[in-house]
């Protein structure tokens, strides 16, 4: 039993691009968040206020906001601190993201705090944009296996799962950072959060290292999960997980689901071109 429709959350301009080394300029940002946008999406992620010392790639943010204001799209920042979260208020965006490791040593590199201090900042984080009326997406990253630690299991995800509801997040992305899940696991731990958080909307964000992120969708699919994270051209990585290749592809994922007669409201046509656009800024 499928469902008639999901929904597909382009994160290509953020985590496709925040990886890469040399700078992609601001305009050509504008034209492949216009085109996607053109092609369908009503959700991009498009930017991150994360200290641009850190992240050189995301320097433009708050312009790149100012434009997807002016299209009057409904985009995602990321907003790793409360610094972040501050100025993604003051320029406007209308939905945020903040992330927690579910592995401790990831957790540890990737923000520089232990779980325990992450989780505490993002409580503030989410009383702040709740305030403000903003959508709150938490992402749990390496919710699978981390290249640090191995294996991560179920209790280290939903230790930051449980934490996210507490706060009230909108939504809460469960991602494969590494890419190395299997259809099995991913069955069975969207099942159990699904279990142990009926209320809660999930998003499964994976990597397709392995070649195995197709097959992770579909027993997604299988456990109930509707919302899927993809990334145009498989643009990305994360500079804080070694090995990690590129998000699943957008066109690959539309796709992938038409096929099934699983309705997506993505253009695939459209989508070839502006796969093709993207590819070419890396
Ligand atoms: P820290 O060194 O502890 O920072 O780093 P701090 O809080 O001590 O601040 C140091 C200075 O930077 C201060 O300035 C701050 O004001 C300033 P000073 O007082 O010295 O003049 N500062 C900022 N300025 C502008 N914007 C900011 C900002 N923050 C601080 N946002 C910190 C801690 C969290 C900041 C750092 O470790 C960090 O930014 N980490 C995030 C790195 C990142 O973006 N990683 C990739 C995320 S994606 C991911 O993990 C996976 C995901 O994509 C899902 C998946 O693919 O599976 C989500
Ligand atoms: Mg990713």
């Amino acid at each position: 039993h499928f469902p008639k429709q999901i929904e597909i959350i382009e994160v290509g301009p953020r985590d496709g691009l925040q990886n890469e080394a040399s700078f992609v300029p601001t305009d050509e940002k504008k034209q492949l968040i216009k085109q996607l946008y053109e092609s369908g999406f009503q959700r991009i992620e498009t930017a991150s206020f994360v200290h641009p010392k850190i992240v050189p790639q995301m320097a433009d943010a708050q312009e790149i906001t100012s434009f997807c204001n002016e299209l009057g799209l409904d985009y995602i920042a990321l907003t790793p601190n409360m610094k972040a979260l501050e100025r993604a208020i003051e320029a406007g965006v209308p939905q945020i993201a903040v992330f927690v490791g579910a592995s401790e040593t990831f957790n540890q590199k990737n923000i520089k705090r232990s779980i325990a201090d992450s989780l505490e900042e993002c409580s503030e984080m989410f009383q702040q944009a709740k305030a403000q009326h903003k959508f709150i997406r938490g992402y749990v990253s390496m919710c699978f296996s981390c290249p640090y630690e191995g294996a991560i299991s179920y209790e280290q995800v939903k230790r930051v799962v449980e934490q996210f509801v507490k706060d009230g997040a909108d939504e809460i992305s469960i991602g494969d950072t590494n890419g190395q899940a299997n259809p099995r696991i991913v069955y069975e731990r969207f099942s159990a959060l699904k279990r142990d958080f009926p209320q809660t909307t999930f998003v499964a964000h994976f990597h397709d290292t392995n070649g195995f992120a197709y097959a992770n969708i579909i027993a997604a699919l299988n456990a109930g999960i509707e919302k899927f994270d993809s990334s145009i051209a498989g643009l990305g990585g994360c500079p804080f997980s070694p090995g990690a290749t590129g998000n699943v592809a957008t066109e690959k994922v539309v796709e992938l689901f038409e096929a099934m007669q699983i309705k997506t409201n993505i253009q695939q046509e459209k989508l070839k071109d502006v796969s093709a656009f993207a590819s070419n800024l890396v």
